[in-house]
């Protein structure tokens, strides 16, 4: 089906409507908003930046629905509110920051493809530089939040006594089980840079009884021993095959009899052109990390097969691609 002049015009147009978004949050202007309207001179003002300048961006932001213009004062629309300040527990401040530094290697995706692989240093956001990891992180953790508890939900069958987060990030998903199940007690492995947030994130949650951590690579490090269920949570998509293959290796040697390899992540349909969504987390993963790709559901169930697991399950799977994949070590 042809897709018509207009809707391919906006392909290209594309990349312009998250642009305000972007500069929106990277200037802190709905922040500086959070507290009531002001007018564009007195944002000028506190920015110090050019009135005009300004003035357009509002005007765009206007335009986007992101913030409104009543009796010549700016105003958050109430989605500005919620994602773009930090007066609510519901901001995605930190993840559209992190959507922002990304814009840098996917305009050199065709470079990326050229080449076969990333034009950008991963470890930028994995600890070289501070703040971009932080924007990282955070930014994982704001938008993972959203589905912690659907997650905590699939498991329900699962036992998960002693879990282990390979690659946990803030521990999103480790702190919505651990609120679920008071049973568990968890270790998020993550590498040494990252694990100071995790530490935050836990103690904000009252939950370093129930949760600790232990940097490693996941490259190379052994996970532990005698868990009853191991995670790999949105980290495959970042490795080549043959990492993705000693993971899966050394999560079994983690894992007591019976135990669950629990996968979440972003999978394509068996075409590899659907969900729509994944094809361009497919993209990212080229873009962004060095030798990753986004899986099939077919080729990652083959992969946890050869790693001497068994009955691979699809638990969960929405219209994004987003899916979660329990198997046993038998
Ligand atoms: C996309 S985030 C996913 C975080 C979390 N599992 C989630 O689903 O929200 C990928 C995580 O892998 C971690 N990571 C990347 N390379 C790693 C390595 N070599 N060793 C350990 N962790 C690593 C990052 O620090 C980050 O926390």
């Amino acid at each position: 089906m042809d897709i018509g002049f207009m809707t391919f015009s906006k392909l290209a147009f594309g990349h312009w409507e998250g642009q305000p978004l972007y500069a929106l949050a990277e200037l802190g202007v709905p922040e500086l908003l959070a507290s009531g309207p002001k007018t564009c001179a007195a944002l000028a003002e506190q920015l110090e930046c050019p009135e005009d300048a300004l003035e357009r961006l509002l005007d765009s932001a206007v335009a986007l629905k992101i913030l409104s213009f009543c009796n010549g004062e700016y105003k958050n629309e109430e989605c500005a509110q919620r994602f773009m300040t930090t007066a609510t527990g519901e901001t995605l401040i930190h993840w559209i920051k992190i959507m922002s530094r990304w814009k840098s290697p996917w305009i050199e995706l065709s470079t990326a493809i050229r080449n076969g692989e990333t034009t950008d240093d991963q470890a930028k956001w994995l600890g070289k530089d501070p703040e971009f990891m932080r924007d990282f992180i955070l930014g994982m953790h704001e938008f993972a939040s959203r589905s912690s508890a659907q997650f905590a939900q699939a498991l329900n069958d699962v036992p998960v006594t002693r879990f282990i987060d390979v690659g946990g990030g803030a521990g999103t998903y480790t702190i919505a089980l651990c609120k679920a199940r008071a049973e568990t007690r968890a270790t998020i492995l993550d590498l040494a840079s990252v694990l100071r947030i995790t530490e935050e994130t836990v103690a904000k949650h009252g939950l370093s009884k129930q949760i600790d951590t232990r940097a490693i690579d996941y490259r190379v490090d052994e996970f532990g021993e005698y868990a009853d269920a191991i995670l790999f949570s949105n980290v495959l998509h970042q490795e080549s095959a043959s990492n993705c293959r000693s993971m899966l290796d050394r999560a079994k040697s983690a894992l007591r009899q019976g135990g669950a390899l629990v996968i979440q992540g972003y999978f394509l349909n068996d075409d590899r052109r659907s969900p729509h969504f994944t094809t361009l987390h497919n993209l990212s993963a080229l873009a962004l990390w060095d030798g990753g790709r986004s899986w099939t559901l077919r080729d990652m169930q083959e992969l946890i097969l050869e790693a001497g697991f068994s009955e691979p399950e699809v638990k969960t799977r929405d219209s994004s691609g987003l899916s979660i994949i329990v198997a046993r070590k038998h």
